[in-house]
């Protein structure tokens, strides 16, 4: 993995970019350097005789290899991320860490410059140049301050943004680790032989990742499944089943589940119930199941007559999680895990909450930790849902409703997000949450690119397919329902004709 350092002239790239290089043991690489190399002339001479368009097509150039080789720290020019393909480029083997300062202190760092886009008044230049550039520094989500700190001070909270996490769920029948840190794909067959998950192994994903992540690296025998909740049904568990006895799997192996939470539900319950349970571990890809399904210990499949029927309590050894594997999620798929961040938030993470609500970028190893440490938490405290557990159902018995009577065109996510809006508006009407509650739920969902409404949808049938879910209980359906952020009830019942208004307001 390679660690790639960014940010406005003057905010110290390439000094920070050395100390920390020298700190990790690597080899720095500063990009304009070797364009200056390459063409035999500094930036400004090359700006001067061939114009910025050649200097950028050669800076496109370096990103490209850079981007290709592995384990360097790299301060690219300042200008390089405004081309998204060199972002892609950088970002395919590392993580971008934004350095940031205001510009008085970038003026103060700055020499007398030499560089071409600052010269003559660099106050007024710079300052619409950070302008201009802002909406780019906010789409980094692992952001430094360097002002009024020492190299040093920022080169050890770079590398503390970069230290992995390790939570871990400790309820009696469900304990698992959770490994969350940049770059641990690239050594997961270490993690596995660490962890002692050694023996015959299989790995199971399904096409769209195969497509996007070099598994053959890994050197396991894999077995791809059709992508989408379509195929989570006992009929790909069997499929599972044949290839586990073609590899010679028994009790003593480990099977690998590297996908979204179909492939980590599917594959737990085929690890589950293969020879009475063989290990397994579980690879989230998708920021959904990194936050939510890859953590509690659920497996399960589909059954025509419902989603997640059929199922078994079955934590994996390990949890992976590796956010550089996000990079390739689809926009959409980032949305959707984007709505049970949010529910996370609500639940009991205030300040998570507010930084998604002003729009802040989420995606740090950092920030999705705290997403997980939610779910851990109320895992630890009521493991097998006799209380607590119950409010990570929030915006669910909504949400499930809208997700069936879209027939599932609405991603779970989506549906979820709907559901958290209309179960707040639910609370408000009950007089059980403070108000402007649903307001504010609306914003960071909104924030995150995701629905707040269905317009169009049947309202009739999204209550009778709530009704059908299986939470209900003993008859009557039982709500989480969220009373202000970070404190959310569970088992509230609520009036059919009040459901039904909330509803009827959903679809309008
Ligand atoms: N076990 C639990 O506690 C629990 C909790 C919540 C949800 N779930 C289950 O999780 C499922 C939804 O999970 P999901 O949203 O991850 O869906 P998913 O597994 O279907 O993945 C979404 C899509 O993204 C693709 N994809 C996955 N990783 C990718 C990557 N890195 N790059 C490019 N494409 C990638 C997949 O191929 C798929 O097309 C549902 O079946 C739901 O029931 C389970
Ligand atoms: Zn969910």
């Amino acid at each position: 993995m390679n660690l790639i350092l960014y940010g406005p002239p003057g905010v110290g790239k390439t000094t920070v970019g050395k100390a920390l290089a020298q700190k990790l043991g690597r080899e720095f690489v500063d990009s304009d350097p070797l364009i200056e190399a390459r063409t035999g002339l500094t930036i400004p001479e090359i700006f001067a005789h061939k114009g910025e368009a050649e200097f950028r097509r050669i800076e496109s150039e370096v990103c490209a290899e850079l981007g290709a080789r592995n384990h360097l720290v790299i301060a690219p020019g300042g200008g390089a991320m405004l081309n998204p393909i060199n972002r892609a480029a950088l970002e395919r083997k590392g993580v971008i860490v934004c350095l940031r300062a205001p510009l008085e202190t970038l003026l103060n760092r700055m020499p007398d410059t030499d560089r071409p886009l600052l010269t003559d008044d660099p106050a007024t230049k710079l300052q619409s140049l950070l302008a201009a550039r802002q909406p780019l520094y906010d789409s980094f989500a692992l952001r430094i301050d360097t002002d009024q700190k020492t190299i040093e001070q920022v080169v050890s909270e770079i590398e503390n943004q970069l230290h992995p996490h390790r939570l871990e769920v400790n309820a009696p029948g469900l304990k698992h680790s959770i490994l969350l840190g940049y770059g641990l794909l690239e050594t997961l067959p270490d993690i596995l032989q660490a962890h002692d998950l050694t023996g015959s192994t299989i790995l199971v994903t399904d096409e769209n990742i195969a497509a996007k992540i070099p598994i053959t690296n890994y050197q396991l025998p894999v077995t791809v499944l059709p992508a989408g909740e379509q195929f989570k049904t006992l009929e790909s568990v069997h499929t599972l089943y044949d290839a586990f006895l073609k590899q010679g799997l028994d009790r003593t192996g480990c099977v690998i589940a590297l996908g979204g939470g179909v492939i980590g539900d599917m594959t737990g319950f085929a690890a589950a119930t293969f020879m009475r349970g063989v290990r397994w571990a579980n690879v989230p890809t998708t920021l959904l199941a990194m936050v939510d399904a890859s953590l509690g210990g659920k497996t399960g499949v589909d059954l025509p007559q419902g989603k997640n029927l059929v199922g078994a309590f079955y934590p994996p050894s390990i949890v992976i999680s590796d956010p550089l594997v996000l990079r390739t999620l689809p926009q959409a798929e980032q949305a959707a895990g984007m709505a049970e961040v949010i529910k996370h938030g609500i639940i009991d993470d205030v300040e998570l909450f507010e930084m998604l609500e002003r729009g802040g970028k989420f995606g740090s190893v950092n920030q999705i930790a705290r997403a997980i440490a939610v779910k851990v938490r109320v895992v630890n405290e009521d493991p097998f849902e006799k209380g607590r557990r119950a409010t990570l159902n929030l915006g669910h018995t909504i949400g499930h409703g809208v997700e069936a009577a879209s027939e599932f065109r609405l991603r779970h996510g989506e549906a979820v997000a709907i559901g958290l809006v209309a179960e707040s508006q639910l609370a408000e009407r009950l007089g059980l949450a403070e108000g402007g509650l649903t307001d504010r739920i609306v914003r960071a969902l909104q924030a995150a690119g995701l629905p707040v409404d269905c317009p169009g949808l049947n309202p009739v049938r999204i209550q009778t397919l709530m009704s059908s879910d299986k939470k209900k209980v003993s008859g009557k359906l039982k709500f989480a329902l969220p009373k202000r952020i970070g404190e959310v009830v569970w088992g509230v019942e609520v009036a059919d004709e009040l459901l039904q208004k909330v509803i009827e307001d959903l679809v309008k």
